[in-house]
């Protein structure tokens, strides 16, 4: 039994995680199962469609089924991480197939992209998303499969309009694929606006307790490229053990009411500190002067996500040092890399991302969490007044 056919509110259907009832037990809370192989029929077939865990596992379905529902596709895939599921997206593409990627997106993988991926003779052009003309110009009429985009994109937190990406996308016959990771399905819907394929890291907002390292994607059509992502899910193994899908759904019975928190937090903290005399400039699609605030209005639903940036003013070694200075300083807020947690994080994101990154020296990533808000503005207050100069 489930709530699957029926018209529930995607909170509800959330809250339930698809209602799913056990037939034999009347158990509300879905079982794991262990097992990596299932008995085969007398007549040599498997009625039951589960055969060996590498080609699916019953204990992803409650997740698969409640994502789909979220993101308005058809189908969902469960992977190891966020990046198994990327690259199982750059891995259905045929080598001499052209990509077009974010400038400023997720470092590790635009370092897989540049590395192996060109390595095995796709190509890539990186392109500022936010520059309709700039894509346009980056597309290779009859080679260009896939355009990927990141919104709101780490950690300068740009907005895309996937509108107007997916319209860019179709008419060069290319993959929309969309990373919206922190967005989540409860501020964007990206197959709405036309994306063929959205991805999630769920060890972030979707699972939510920095406890499940997962991937998820979602597609707007089953059609051949997607048979070719679910195969290359079963024939490079990049699966999720089931105790961590099962974990993943106990943790998106929360998604709504964890990401409405953690927004209207961010959105508090963005408007505290935009005019703190220690720092230069707070990233957030929330505040009415982000370059795309226009946009995030239009495309985001119910606040503009819980992840904002702050740049120490400051020459660029000078704000380094006060950034970094500022981390140490904190005692609520853990200094860690990730996002999308219960508990708060910042993070001096072009020390993990190293030489070559585009990222600001002075920046320090804030993931917001659900701890008072109030909490939250004295700890970073208190660290930045032990910090660096003042602008
Ligand atoms: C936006 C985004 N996409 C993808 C990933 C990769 O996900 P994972 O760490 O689950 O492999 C991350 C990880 O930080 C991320 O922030």
């Amino acid at each position: 039994m489930t709530l699957k056919n029926e018209m529930w509110s995607p909170a509800s259907l959330a809250a339930q995680a698809m209602g799913h009832i056990d037939a034999t037990t009347g158990a509300i809370i879905p079982p794991i199962h262990p097992a990596t192989t299932y008995l085969r029929d007398p007549d040599n077939e498997y009625r039951t469609g589960w055969s060996y865990s590498r080609s699916g596992n019953p204990s992803y379905q409650a997740a698969e089924e409640l994502l789909t529902h979220l993101e308005g596709g058809v189908e969902t895939q469960l992977f190891a991480s966020g990046l198994a599921a990327a690259t199982a997206v750059v891995m259905a593409l045929r080598p001499g197939d052209h990509i077009v990627a974010p400038l400023v997106m997720y470092w590790s993988l635009r370092n897989w992209l540049v590395g192996p991926a060109t390595e095995w003779g796709l190509e890539v052009s990186f392109a500022d998303m936010t520059d309709l003309a700039a894509v346009e110009r980056a597309i290779k009429p009859g080679r260009t499969k896939l355009i990927w985009v990141e919104t709101p994109s780490n950690p300068l937190w740009r907005v895309t309009d996937i509108a107007a990406i997916a319209k860019i996308a179709r008419h060069a016959g290319a993959k929309l694929t969309v990373d919206s990771t922190c967005a989540t399905p409860v501020l964007s819907r990206p197959i709405e606006h036309g994306a063929d394929i959205v991805l999630h890291s769920a060890t972030k907002y979707l699972n939510g307790h920095s406890d499940v390292i997962a991937g998820t994607l979602t597609t707007a059509a089953k059609d051949e490229f997607w048979q070719r992502i679910c195969a290359i899910r079963t024939q490079s193994g990049g699966v999720l053990g089931p105790f961590e899908a099962w974990l993943l759904q106990r943790g998106m019975r929360t998604l709504f009411l964890r990401v409405r928190e953690a927004c209207t937090t961010a959105d508090r903290l963005a408007h505290h500190f935009r005019h703190h005399p220690k720092l230069a400039e707070v990233l957030y699609p929330g505040l009415p002067d982000h370059p795309d605030h226009a946009i995030a209005s239009r495309q985001m639903s119910g606040g503009f996500g819980g992840m904002l940036s702050i740049r120490l003013a400051g020459a660029d070694n000078a704000a380094q040092q006060a950034a970094i200075a500022c981390a140490a300083k904190v005692k609520l807020w853990k200094r860690a890399t990730s996002l999308g947690g219960v508990e708060s994080l910042i993070e001096h994101r072009a020390s993990i991302e190293g030489p070559g990154s585009p990222v600001p020296l002075g920046l320090l990533r804030l993931s917001v969490g659900i701890e008072s808000a109030d909490d939250l503005i004295a700890d970073l207050e208190a660290a930045l007044a032990a910090a660096g100069p003042t602008s």
